[in-house]
């Protein structure tokens, strides 16, 4: 079992193709007193079985709160290191260790250090898509729920340096108008949007409205009639009074979109490339064969050494704590 985990990253224990699986889950659940929290880009099926469905920000809300002995992270590692941080004393499951992030990868701690040396007047924002060893080194973590609101908040002449994403940072940097340096990190699903192919497709269905993330190109956003986090966008789907919508971030959206407006059509924004699909490799390495294994075994586990999590803690309060504030 151990093997496993160390070459493969989860269990690969063969499941009993005749359980049903969500009752099996459910089932564990209530026996461990476990939690499942799903980030929106997760499978649909992980999704349905989950507890709590969302995007960084209210997982992280989550995480904190829970009352749960174990919390299942149906999502990619950053996310689960998230929840250890704040929640060090509980089990943190992963079902897949592999499941990685390229945006956080894009930022290895060690470049990080010796780039913020040159800028020792600057204040550290980093989105929360990063390694715990970044956030050590960053002064107030945020999501792309609120990012902007957070850079708002600090004093007009407050110089900046934000990591890892470059577009999400130059949407920061534009909309708020700041003194920002960018670390030159992206996000491979968010960075492969084609314009021409979303032009076209506008061209074609002229009362759809394009709906971003803000991890997307610059050329992107600017055609954009919204731009907001993965509930950002789920919430504006709902509201508007538009029934046809092309999205722009991970497809894995598009299942709570179309079950919160079941007569409204959802078109995933085409990538640059010949694949018709938008999906992130990273979060679709979890399965619901992967979760319910991790739930029954109780592995993989996320560890993180106690001075890592104390020092990694700071920033995310922080950005816990502000949300509060600004109501978020
Ligand atoms: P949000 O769900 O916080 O908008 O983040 C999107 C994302 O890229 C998560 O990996
Ligand atoms: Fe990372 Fe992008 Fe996947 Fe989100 S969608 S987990 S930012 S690679």
């Amino acid at each position: 079992m151990g093997d496993d985990l160390k070459t493969k990253g989860f269990l690969d224990i063969p499941v009993d193709l005749s359980l049903d699986l969500f009752s099996e889950i459910n089932k564990l659940k209530k026996e461990k007193n476990a939690i499942i929290l799903a980030h929106y880009y997760q499978d649909a099926d992980i999704q349905d079985v989950a507890d709590y469905i969302g995007d960084s920000l209210g997982l992280s809300q989550e995480a904190a709160r829970t009352k749960a002995d174990i919390i299942v992270f149906a999502g990619v590692h950053f996310m689960a290191e998230t929840a250890k941080i704040l929640s060090p004393n509980k089990k943190v499951l992963l079902p897949d260790l592999k499941a990685g992030c390229s945006l956080a990868d894009s930022c290895p701690a060690d470049a990080f250090f010796e780039f913020k040396k040159m800028y020792p007047d600057h204040l550290v924002i980093s989105y929360i898509n990063c390694t715990a060893e970044l956030k050590t080194l960053t002064d107030i973590v945020c999501t792309s729920t609120n990012a902007v609101q957070i850079v708002e908040s600090l004093p007009k002449k407050q110089k900046i340096i934000f990591a890892p994403d470059k577009n999400l940072g130059a949407y920061i940097k534009k909309k708020t108008g700041r003194d920002i340096v960018l670390w030159d990190g992206a996000c491979m699903v968010h960075e492969i949007f084609s314009l021409e192919k979303i032009s076209n497709l506008k061209h074609k269905h002229p009362n759809a409205k394009l709906l971003a993330h803000p991890e997307c190109e610059a050329n992107i956003l600017e055609i954009a009639d919204y731009i907001g986090s993965t509930t950002g966008i789920l919430n504006y789907s709902i509201k508007s009074d538009c029934n046809e919508f092309i999205v722009a971030t991970e497809a894995g959206i598009i299942h709570q979109m179309q079950k919160s407006s079941p007569n409204k059509s959802f078109i995933p924004a085409p990538p640059n490339n010949s694949c018709a699909c938008n999906d992130c490799p990273h979060m679709k390495l979890n399965t619901l064969e992967k979760l319910y294994n991790c739930l029954k075994y109780e592995q993989p586990e996320v560890l993180l050494s106690a001075d890592l999590i104390e020092k990694a803690k700071r920033p995310i309060i922080k950005m816990l704590d502000l949300s509060k504030q600004l109501g978020l």
